[in-house]
């Protein structure tokens, strides 16, 4: 399973550093939605779902968390930890975020607006349909 880490350029002096986030530049849609969890509970396993047709990127922020991905074939984990590294997250991909350190800040970038309709939340569900 190919794992698309998509590099942020930072744009840094001595105030500090700056990462922009453009659509169709360095984020491959069109950005029509942002959302970020913060405050997320130790021990606690996020996501279980997967997306019929949503791309996403995730990009920790601050602190590091633990993407699952599974295509139902093969499941992978990438550690997020990096402000300028983007976790291109394609549909048809079940996803479960995991370890979160306690200052983790997870910002996710959406190609669509919010829709349950959207979502596949039964695994065997998701299996079938991944074929
Ligand atoms: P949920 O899908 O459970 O989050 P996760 O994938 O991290 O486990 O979402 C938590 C709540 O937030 C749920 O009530 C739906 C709501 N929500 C929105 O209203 N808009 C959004 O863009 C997202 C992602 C969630």
């Amino acid at each position: 399973m190919k794992i698309e880490l998509i590099p942020l350029q930072i744009h840094g002096d001595e105030r500090g550093s700056l990462v922009a986030l453009e659509t169709e530049k360095n984020i491959p849609f069109e950005i029509r939605r942002v959302y970020y969890l913060f405050d997320t509970k130790k021990d606690v396993i996020r996501g279980y779902h997967a997306h019929k047709a949503l791309k996403q990127v995730a990009i920790a922020v601050r602190g590091s968390c633990k993407f699952t991905l599974d295509d139902g074939h093969e499941r992978v984990d990438v550690i997020l930890n990096n402000p300028a590294q983007g976790l291109l997250i394609e549909s048809f991909m079940w996803r479960e975020m995991s370890e979160f350190s306690d200052d983790c800040v997870l910002m996710v970038l959406a190609d669509s607006q919010y829709d349950e309709s959207d979502y596949v939340r039964d695994y065997e569900q998701f299996k079938k349909m991944a074929g």
